[in-house]
């Protein structure tokens, strides 16, 4: 396809391109970036989009041009008497415990037996579960009722279509079979087995599940299973009216790093745009969550995407903007997968000398932290394990993070498939989501979701990019620019869209 056929397919006829521009008048821009940039040139506008040549080489040349996010500095609106400054919320934060990097067999064995307990001790806290131990399993008759606890080791489909799963304790292992219903069953049984199997089919390497079934020739048919789980309960209400920013991948330094949106956003904190201004006046905390800085060498030839090649400039930039955030509300930031710290799991805070800021209310956390916002617990990582459950857990797409994170709180654990996202062997797995949590935050997919989860407030808080290259091949679409807003007394959440703010 010619890069011109590509760019009309990319702007998907919402911007008419002129008869008259030529393949040469593209000369050699990204295509993907150049789409970007119509789309943004186009967004607020009504009636006829059309790109013509002076238009486009306006476009090109601004998109060659090295610019740096421009500073900003941001009055308080007039008559803006915001609620939040009176406030004396209390909070505190768990950060993760950071320990070294250990690689040996026994840190691998240790972290996973520690994994298993905690959250075999989850499963039988909340259910009359007479587990046994799989090595006693072999004494028993075939047509003995058992239940056992244990963690896949593997999952196959059989030719019939059957799931079997291999479950491992520290005494044993069993196969465990997850028969595909029969169509000759009657129709309630039908429907039981169903739901029975299509969970079955979402079972995934290293999840710690309990299994109930019959015995039958050293094989466990399944009848009932679960997975950790969280209970059935009500999200802690807040008798204070404040609200939390809900923020993540800011990725500054890169070139579409939408410094305009961002702005806004800062603006309206500040009271200075008249978009609902009662909602900005609660605002007492903010979350970053993680991908601040766009960083460097993260994949190759990201250099050439980066506006800012200095590390150490995109932090400072990003400390920069948030000095614009008023300073009653307190800030926590936390890292991702972009940042300057190390990429296994847990990460530490980022480092005090990276943070160029004077100011009292920047709380620089681990990835992942448990915020306590007057008794709200908020429980922020940034979710760069996503990418695993949507490839390895049936049904789940880029499109809906949301039901990603619900796959890693029904598991009680925030990076549960061993191998793809790189993790910390310590001997106490912090990452098993022992608390539940009000509110469990993520970024990383830079697609805004959010879902209420047996009582917790699962969200997902988009990004502050526009769409990159990547995700134009990937076939990945982001919602940049849109700001979850949460009411702790109403419970409610506000999506705050500042595409279109003026
Ligand atoms: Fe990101």
């Amino acid at each position: 396809m010619s890069k011109l056929a590509e760019l009309s397919r990319l702007l998907e006829s919402k911007v008419i391109v002129s008869a008259d521009i030529t393949e040469d008048d593209i000369n050699g821009a990204d295509i993907f970036q150049l789409a970007a940039l119509v789309g943004d040139y186009f967004s607020n506008s009504q009636g006829i989009k059309l790109l013509d040549k002076q238009l486009l080489s306006k476009i090109i040349s601004e998109l060659n041009e090295e610019k740096m996010p421009k500073e900003i500095e941001i009055a308080q609106g007039a008559g803006f008497e915001p609620l939040a400054k009176e406030m004396r919320i209390k909070y505190s934060y768990v950060n993760s415990r950071i320990e070294p990097v250990g690689s040996s067999a026994s840190d691998f064995v240790a972290h996973f037996n520690d994994r298993f307990q905690k959250l075999k001790k989850i499963i039988t806290s909340t259910r009359t579960l007479a587990a046994t131990d799989i090595a006693n399993i072999s004494q028993y008759m075939t047509g003995r009722e058992v239940s056992v606890i244990g963690m896949v080791y593997d999952k196959k489909t059989t030719k019939n279509g059957h799931v079997l799963v291999t479950l491992e304790d520290p005494t044993g292992s069993i196969n465990v079979l997850f028969a595909k219903p029969d169509a000759q069953l009657h129709t309630q049984f039908q429907a039981e087995a169903s739901a029975l199997y299509r969970s079955a089919t979402k079972i995934a390497r290293d999840d710690v599940i309990a299994v109930r079934g019959k015995l039958s020739k050293g094989l466990l048919i399944a009848s009932f299973f679960t997975w950790p789980d969280v209970p059935i309960h009500a999200r802690k209400q807040s008798e204070d009216d404040f609200a939390i920013a809900l923020i993540s991948d800011v990725h500054v330094g890169h070139k579409l790093f939408l410094d305009k949106q961002f702005s806004k956003m800062l603006q309206w904190l500040n009271g200075t745009i008249d978009y609902k201004k009662d909602l900005a006046k609660k605002v007492k905390f903010a979350v970053f969550c993680g991908d601040i800085a766009d960083g460097i060498g993260v994949y190759p030839g990201q250099e050439k995407e980066l506006i800012i090649k200095d590390i150490y400039a995109q932090y400072a930039m990003f400390f920069e903007l948030l000095k614009a955030i008023p300073d009653y509300i307190e800030v926590f930031v936390l890292p991702g997968n972009h940042d300057a710290v190390r990429r296994a799991e847990p990460q530490p805070e980022l480092d005090r000398e990276l943070a160029k800021y004077n100011t009292g209310n920047i709380h620089l956390v681990t990835n992942p932290a448990m915020l306590n916002l007057e008794d709200i617990k908020l429980l922020a990582y940034h979710g760069t394990s996503l990418d695993s459950i949507i490839a390895n857990v049936p049904g789940n797409a880029y499109a809906k993070p949301e039901d990603a994170m619900v796959e890693l709180l029904k598991r009680r654990h925030l990076s549960p498939i061993f191998g793809e996202n790189p993790i910390v062997p310590s001997r106490d797995d912090e990452l098993v989501i022992s608390d539940v949590p009000d509110i469990l935050l993520m970024g990383h997919i830079h697609k805004n979701g959010a879902i209420d989860y047996h009582g917790t407030l699962v969200v997902n808080s988009g990004t502050w990019q526009a769409r990159t290259a990547f995700q134009v091949k990937q076939g990945h679409m982001p919602t940049p620019a849109i700001l979850p807003v949460y009411e702790a007394k109403q419970r409610t959440l506000n999506l705050l869209d500042f595409n279109s703010i003026t």
